[in-house]
């Protein structure tokens, strides 16, 4: 098993690829705090895990409050003595604006999900790590729409951000051994594009083009076998890193 015991809080739990990144990380033997808005949803996920060899207790919370980020990774060294590693998976799109036509309630909902949920889960957790004194480990769903053109504006403007904060966090903490990278996925098999709300019209075609060069959808499963990886040791040397899981989508 290549997680043997390891404390582990995952968000977006629910559904998509964090529900898959769960169920691999618990069969490898992780401690999970499973953290989603739908609390029936990870009722569900719980009793499906039900003797396997990790565990996993559900949290049901809001990324985008602060209090709830705390509440998850305070809820896991509780539980499980320490925090080994965060999964910041949680996200949202927006509805394919462009910078002509996005709206500020928008802006705010995505960003409030996708930008300010990580910090403030990563802000507790590097303090619990550095208090641990043992490194720690950041795991980040970021986009190929942070580095290339794949929804509407402020869904790129989100995953660039997260990018950022990925690469900041791993340079400034590389001594204390504080690994943070992101997975990147291209066009996913999950629930993502209910969150889309009517697209806007403009953008959507606009970006037409892009989403004609995709080569394909995955399935959460790429993502959560690559989730293993960078939770594992085997990836102990490897940070501040996006990595594109696409098939091939931004190669060009
Ligand atoms: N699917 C793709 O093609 C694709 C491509 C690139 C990047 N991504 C990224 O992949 C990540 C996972 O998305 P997915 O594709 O697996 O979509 P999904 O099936 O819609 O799953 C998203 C998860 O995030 C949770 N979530 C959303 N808002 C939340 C909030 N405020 N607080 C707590 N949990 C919240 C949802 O649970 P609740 O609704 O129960 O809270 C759900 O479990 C996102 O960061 C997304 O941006 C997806």
């Amino acid at each position: 098993m290549k997680l043997e015991g390891k404390s582990i809080v995952v968000t977006g739990a629910s559904s998509g690829m964090g529900k898959v990144i769960v169920e691999q990380y618990v069969k490898e033997g992780a401690n999970v705090i499973a953290v989603a808005r739908r609390a029936e949803r990870l009722a569900e996920l719980v009793s499906s895990l039900e003797g396997e060899a990790g565990s996993v207790i559900a949290f049901a919370g809001d990324v985008s409050k602060q209090e709830d980020c705390e509440a998850m990774i305070d809820l896991a060294v509780e539980k499980f003595g320490k925090l080994d590693v965060l999964v910041n998976n949680a996200g949202v799109m927006d509805d394919m604006a462009t910078v002509a036509n996005y709206t500020n309630e928008k802006y705010d909902y995505v960003m409030n999900i996708n930008v300010a949920g990580p910090l403030y889960a990563m802000r507790k957790a590097v303090n619990v790590f550095l208090e641990q004194g043992n490194g720690g480990n950041i795991i980040t769903t970021s986009s190929v729409g942070g580095s290339h053109q794949a929804a509407g504006v402020v869904y790129g403007a989100s995953k660039a951000a997260v990018n950022a904060i990925v690469r900041h966090t791993a340079f400034v903490y590389r001594n204390e051994k504080i690994r943070c990278n992101a997975i990147a996925p291209g066009g996913i098999n999950t629930e993502i594009s209910a969150t889309m709300g009517m697209p806007n019209i403009d953008g959507f075609t606009r970006i037409k083009g892009v989403q004609a060069l995709m080569p394909g959808v995955g399935e959460g499963s790429d993502i959560a076998n690559l989730a293993v990886f960078l939770a594992s040791d085997d990836s102990a040397f490897i940070t501040g890193q996006i990595i594109a899981v696409d098939g091939g989508w931004t190669s060009f």
